[in-house]
């Protein structure tokens, strides 16, 4: 099989780091031949803390999907979160050189959109166009042909910690693999989940992972905003261990299968069996004690979400809804309570299917693997011709970056 149709998603999430290798046969067509998904440990609320077991649990994911793949990988486009992420809106504007816009003048008046003055240890993961302006029309999505003399972009700049981007890129390079592309976690969520349609009309993707629960949203086709909530699916099983005294892991079995947010909802006699802790006999607990706890963590994120919202007025904007994908979203009754508080449908975002793609992976906790899998082929011809000459193999990541604005452009339109 020729490396030029191979493409690599790389998820190094809280829980779990996840590999997915694809072959691209045409641009809209993916199949997966590889898939390699271990427990994470290293990693804090989006973050490396310990870079060995994240290393260990890297390679281990990887190895898994190269032998069910059958081929070696040496690239792939990886994701990044964590609450040191922080993004905001940007304008830039430039004159046009020659009355007709050329990519030239694109890149410029992106370079004037990115200059904005941002503290020296961070660095910009992407600059996404929302719209340009030729002269005084607005909303347009490719300027280029067109006639004018001024042309303005407005931007989304999404910046994250310099140190904290190349821990993550450091633990992947020790595995052999080339980070090749770095890409917001939620945009590769979206990517997986969200449907043209949904972008254009206004909503919200809420990615609730392991350890953080990470927001994109959209509007008119474009990433208006995106943040990083430092509250995940562990902060629910976290609360459960604490309030039925029980250990993690079976906080943890208890939600996943017996978890709920909606306690009215249940039959208010049914209970189950828990262990208790070490020397400690099991325990009969009501399940709508469970969903007590679980509901008052969920009703914090949902408030949590809803004073973004408030906060970046983006109430008008928002009205195709809401999508909960990440494997924490899949608590029952999350979406129910969803659409109570935030006042808006809300469903849970399943990946589109392609492919070669078992049913495993129709899982919501797949969706930012998928994601980087779609980003990772849209940009397979950057991957390879970059990979044709790259005898060094360290990353220069704020240089690669700087060719990112090309290829984020390339990406939208
Ligand atoms: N069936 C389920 N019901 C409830 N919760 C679930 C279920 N399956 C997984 N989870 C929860 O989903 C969370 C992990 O989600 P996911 O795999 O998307 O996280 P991650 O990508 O590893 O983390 P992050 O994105 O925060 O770095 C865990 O808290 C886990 O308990
Ligand atoms: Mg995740």
């Amino acid at each position: 099989m020729s490396e030029k149709n191979l493409i690599v998603g790389l998820d190094v999430g809280t829980t779990k780091v996840c590999t997915i290798v694809g072959v691209q046969h045409s641009p809209t067509d993916i199949e997966i031949i590889g898939i390699g998904t271990h427990p994470s440990h290293g990693l804090k609320k989006g973050s490396v803390v310990n870079i060995d077991k994240t290393v260990r649990s890297i390679q281990n994911s990887v190895e898994e999907a190269k032998l069910m793949a059958g081929v070696n990988i040496s690239s792939a486009t990886i994701g990044v979160a964590g609450s040191h992420i922080y993004s905001f809106n940007s304008s830039g504007v430039v004159a046009v050189r020659d009355k007709e816009i050329t990519q030239e003048d694109v890149d410029r008046v992106l370079e004037a959109a990115k200059a904005v003055v941002i503290p020296s240890d961070r660095e910009i993961i992407h600059v996404i166009p929302q719209e340009f302006r030729v002269d005084n029309t607005q909303g347009i999505k490719n300027p280029i042909g067109m006639c004018g003399v001024r042309l303005e972009v407005h931007v989304h700049i999404v910046t994250g910690s310099i140190s904290l981007i190349q821990n993550l890129a450091k633990c992947v390079e020790q595995t052999g693999i080339k980070p090749e592309h770095i890409t917001l976690q939620p945009i590769a969520s979206s990517e997986a989940v969200l449907s043209v349609e949904e972008k254009e009309m206004g909503i919200i993707l809420v990615d609730i992972g392991g350890g953080t629960t990470d927001l994109a949203i959209w509007k008119d086709g474009s990433l208006i905003h995106s943040q990083i909530i430092p509250v995940g699916g562990n902060h629910f099983t976290n609360d459960l261990a604490v309030a039925l005294k029980i250990p993690h892991a079976e906080a943890e079995r208890v939600k996943i299968n017996h978890g709920s947010v909606l306690s009215e909802k249940l039959n208010q006699s049914a209970h189950i069996t828990v262990q208790g802790l070490s020397g400690t006999e099991p325990r009969e607990v009501q399940l709508s004690v469970i969903a007590q706890v679980l509901g008052a963590r969920a009703e914090e994120l949902f408030d949590i979400i809803k004073e973004v919202i408030a906060d970046k007025n983006l109430s008008d904007e928002i009205t195709g809804g809401v999508v909960l994908t990440g494997g924490g979203a899949l608590i029952k009754g999350l979406s129910e309570m969803g659409e109570y508080l935030l006042e808006r449908p809300t469903k849970i975002g399943y990946p589109v299917p392609f492919g070669g793609m078992t049913n495993i992976m129709q899982n919501p906790k797949f969706s930012t693997v998928l994601g980087l899998l779609l980003e990772n082929g849209k940009r397979s011809n950057t991957v390879y011709t970059d990979n044709n000459n790259h005898n060094n193999n360290q990353m220069d990541l704020i240089g690669r970056l700087g060719d990112s604005l090309r290829s984020v452009f390339k990406e939208i339109f």
